[in-house]
């Protein structure tokens, strides 16, 4: 007998509806689920904290309570980042263990621990807090393919797993790639080496080799597989529930589930998924096979392409493909999932446009000074030094990374006090820790629902859907953004007339901007523009090597700062980048504002 664990209220509708799904989609079909005998069903962690205080209006902590009393029955599950928990940073202890007891108390019984690297440091205190509280851990590996992820390297993780105090383990197929070799020989290696707590397969149906891998890893004595209800499958989803389970029908795996509960679920499931129809993506659906070849997780790949059209080198797509596996080498072979991924994505696309290790993110640095945890093989010497300079020994650490943060459970206790939202309540502490700005927003009652429930199913072309659409998934201007929004469609409507372009003029770069009125203001270097900002070449200018948007300035006018200071920290493609002096002098002037948007050579200020 196999059983199945039900993704359809966490990873599926993050996977294909941008973790839209509220609470009053799930309560009216929870009695039904309740009755099918899941092993878990996993409702919570990963986005569905992030998404509800940002895009819903909805408290994580009560969604949760209220699911868990409409289905006493069945185990609920949440996906937590280890030291991470529902984020991409590390937190204190005095963070996790509160967030783990909270979330026990609150409903959720069985705990998913997982790290990016597989470092079993970052998964110690949250399995062991798991158990102090009387949850259940299910010890989670990240698969990737390296020549150090090996079925053997795979099977000791495991083992490890268990052997830390878990009650089940995983193995956790992020971007849909595993074989079906792989996962019988994970399972079977195993299985045989003792392992003795039930095994769980999670994977996405991306490459669409997701049946056959169940089918092997059921023969390798798999103990649990996941699977999503089948309107919120497929693609980057995970399978289909109902299909799995008649697959296995009348087999020694059998699991035994009603099918008409099932099919009961689905039929609630399609008016769902019609609901929220502004979100489908042709994309997301079909099965994308070149996992198999690049080894890129399909979400990695279309932020690559949306970066580098940020930074107008969309042309380099093929050179960035080709630099990500080198970096990810250079950088010990980190699965490409958040937030490494991200960290070897972004410095693949900054070695091929300014050269290699040229231009390197602070991510990096903390990446390579052993902030998230220790790689999976050894940084070469060399990459260190070109990372951290001659000095790198001073600055890399070999304790967990945790262990370098201070505690800030009073600390933010405090700011709600100071806010004047305290209201006795554990949860919006951690609430607040994990996101202080958007989670202190929602608390203060000013968070805005992007739309209300009334208006779903919102019209394909409506601007809401537009932006939302834009921000969630830039890389797909090809099915949203060539409609046009209502108020562009009047010809000549002010929405659709680029304002700026840089041209060449006889070869002389000049900044063209197209005024209101329809006439030309042609600037060509030369003192500030009226708005404040130059337009060319200042003295001492220190100028934006990329396009960004200004996070921090670490100066004011009239300090002195040294050469090689840190004088501002762009934010470049969600990574932070320092701009340093040159040269050492006085700032006279400031052009930029934090939180501005900043273009490739534009002048931050003025230093002489
Ligand atoms: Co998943």
């Amino acid at each position: 007998m196999v059983q199945l664990h039900e993704l359809i209220f966490r990873d599926a509708h993050q996977s294909l509806l941008a973790t839209r799904m509220r609470t009053e989609d799930m309560l009216p079909i929870c009695e039904t689920i309740d009755q099918v005998g899941f092993f878990s069903f996993e409702v919570w962690g990963g986005a569905t904290f992030d998404v509800p205080i940002r895009y819903l209006n909805e408290d994580p902590w009560t969604r949760l309570k209220t699911l868990k009393e409409a289905m006493p029955n069945t185990p609920l599950q949440m996906l937590e980042r280890a030291m991470n928990i529902v984020a991409y940073r590390n937190f204190p202890d005095d963070i996790v263990k509160p967030f783990i007891r909270l979330a026990k108390k609150n409903g959720c019984d069985n705990f998913r621990i997982f790290d990016a690297l597989n470092d079993m440091r970052n998964m110690k205190v949250p399995i062991e807090t798991v158990k102090d509280v009387g949850g259940h851990a299910q010890g989670c590996i990240c698969y990737t393919i390296s020549p150090v992820h090996t079925v053997d390297k795979f099977v000791d993780d495991l083992l490890t797993l268990e052997k830390m105090g878990c009650d089940s383990v995983c193995i956790k197929d992020m971007a849909g790639m595993i074989f079906p070799k792989e996962a019988y020989g994970i399972i079977k290696g195993y299985k045989d080496a003792g392992g003795g707590v039930p095994i769980d397969l999670h994977t996405h149906s991306t490459s669409g080799m997701e049946g056959l891998s169940y089918q092997r890893a059921a023969e390798a004595g798999c103990d649990i597989l996941d699977t999503a209800i089948s309107p919120i499958s497929g693609g980057t989803a995970g399978p289909p529930t109902e299909s799995i389970v008649q697959a296995f029908k009348g087999t020694e795996w059998d699991t035994g589930y009603d099918i008409d509960l099932l099919m009961e679920c689905r039929d609630y499931f399609l008016k769902i998924w019609d609901k929220y129809r502004h979100l489908h993506r042709m994309k997301a659906i079909r099965p994308d096979p070149s996992v198999t070849v690049h080894q890129i997780p399909g979400g990695m790949l279309s932020n690559l392409v949306s970066q580098l059209e940020q930074q107008d080198a969309g042309d380099k797509y093929l050179e960035v493909l080709a630099e990500t596996p080198r970096v990810r080498a250079e950088l010990g072979y980190p699965p490409l999932v958040t937030p490494t991924s991200q960290v070897v994505g972004v410095q693949a696309v900054m070695n091929v446009l300014f050269g290699r290790w040229k231009v390197i993110p602070n991510e990096t640095k903390q990446y390579v000074r052993g902030f998230y945890g220790q790689s999976p093989a050894p940084i070469s010497e060399e990459v260190y030094k070109m990372v951290l300079g001659d000095n790198w020994k001073d600055e890399v650490i070999d304790c967990r990374p945790a262990d370098m943060i201070e505690p800030q459970y009073d600390h933010f206790k405090g700011v709600l006090e100071e806010e004047a939202v305290w209201k006795d309540r554990e949860e919006d502490i951690i609430t607040t820790a994990i996101y202080p700005e958007v989670g202190l927003k929602f608390l203060k009652g000013e968070a805005q629902p992007e739309f209300i429930s009334e208006q779903l199913p919102l019209d394909k072309d409506h601007p809401l859907t537009r932006g939302m659409v834009k921000s969630f998934f830039p890389e797909l201007p090809d099915v949203y953004l060539e409609i046009d929004p209502p108020e562009a469609r009047k010809v000549g409507g002010p929405a659709q007339i680029p304002t700026e372009f840089d041209v060449e003029v006889n070869g002389e770069p000049f900044e063209v901007k197209v005024t209101p009125t329809g006439g030309f203001v042609v600037s060509e270097g030369g003192p500030a523009a009226p708005g404040g900002k130059p337009t060319g070449d200042v003295e001492g200018g220190v100028k934006s090597p990329m396009q960004g948007n200004m996070w921090k300035i670490k100066v004011a006018v009239g300090d002195t700062v040294e050469e090689g200071q840190v004088l501002a920290i762009l934010e470049v493609m969600k990574m932070e980048q320092d701009v340093k002096a040159e040269k050492a002098g006085e700032v006279k002037e400031i052009f930029i504002n934090e939180g501005d948007p900043v273009k490739k050579g534009e002048c931050i200020m003025q230093i002489l």
